[in-house]
């Protein structure tokens, strides 16, 4: 008998140089899930369509990548608290009637990175967080849930930074300014949430953001340590880290939304950066 298997898959585009096709297929193997997960090409203004021919062809659940979160939330009938505030989806599971649940997992990614794989606390922190873009609104709610004594979103458009601040004004301790703003405080902990490492840039920052044991943390990877890393290493940070545990650690718990399964992330961490460097 011909058992047809589950298909789930990420869209975007571009896409293909997505890693989640290899960490999905680690967790269906830890978790002895019989699933099929790829990466596919949404066109531009037809995601909807693409959603749809998934659904119709045994589609149970999608993660979703740049750009197209906004348009996974609009279409979405039943969404997360959590995805309802940040305004964007990155995870679909299509529901016994047909219809669309939405959730972020990119908050629960980071927050479970830094606290379970890098042992650093988030409560009773100062942090900073550099960049106003749907990175990083994305993650707002879930740092703020652990109640750091204060998180400052700088960006190079202080507006966009004042604004989104104001968004979430009422979950903790946040404020919103402009790049060149930061100059006489330090922090704890200094996240990256801008696309510049994607350029190969670095945003304009004093090196006296960082006190004696701050951590630095970028949200992009790379097999390279990326500009900013290179940037905090050079100004003392304490400790500096990539994205790519992120990247599993949100995966991991789009698969537990999907499959009621949680899969074990730090063998996977460990293979995804072999992967990467070889
Ligand atoms: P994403 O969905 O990845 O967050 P985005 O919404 O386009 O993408 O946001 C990109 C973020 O990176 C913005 O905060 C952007 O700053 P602006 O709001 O001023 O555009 C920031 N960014 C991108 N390149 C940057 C650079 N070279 N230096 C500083 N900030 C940069």
């Amino acid at each position: 008998m011909n058992v047809e298997l589950d298909r789930y898959a990420v869209f975007g585009n571009p896409i293909k140089h997505s890693k989640s096709p290899q960490i999905h297929k680690l967790f269906a193997q830890q978790t002895n899930q019989s699933l099929t997960y790829t990466a596919e090409l949404a066109e531009l203004g037809q995601f909807n369509k693409a959603v749809n021919d998934f659904i119709q062809n045994n589609g149970k659940g999608l993660n979703i990548t740049v750009p197209f979160k906004e348009d996974a939330w609009a279409c979405a009938t039943q969404r997360s608290d959590r995805a309802q505030r940040a305004g964007a989806v990155n995870t679909l599971m299509i529901q016994r009637d047909g219809t669309l649940y939405g959730d972020t997992t990119d908050g629960v990614g980071l927050v479970r990175d830094l606290m379970q794989n890098h042992h650093i606390e988030l409560s009773d922190k100062d942090i900073l967080i550099i960049g106003a873009g749907g990175a990083v609104r994305g993650v707002l709610e879930a740092i703020l849930e652990k109640k750091p004594t204060s998180l400052l979103i700088a960006n190079r458009t202080k507006q966009k930074a004042v604004q989104l601040a104001e968004d979430f004004t009422d979950l903790g301790n946040i404020d919103g300014c402009g790049l060149d703003e930061i100059n006489d405080r330090d922090f704890d902990i200094i996240i990256n949430g801008t696309s510049a490492s994607l350029q190969g840039d670095l945003p304009p920052l004093p090196k006296t953001i960082f006190r004696k044991n701050s951590n630095s943390y970028d949200m992009m990877y790379a097999a390279q340590a990326t500009p900013f890393m290179l940037w905090s290493t050079k100004s003392n940070a304490s400790h500096v880290f990539d994205g790519l545990g992120m990247l599993v650690e949100q995966a991991a718990e789009s698969f537990f939304i999907w499959r009621n399964v949680r899969p074990e992330t730090s063998a996977v961490i460990k293979q995804l950066r072999l992967l990467l460097s070889s």
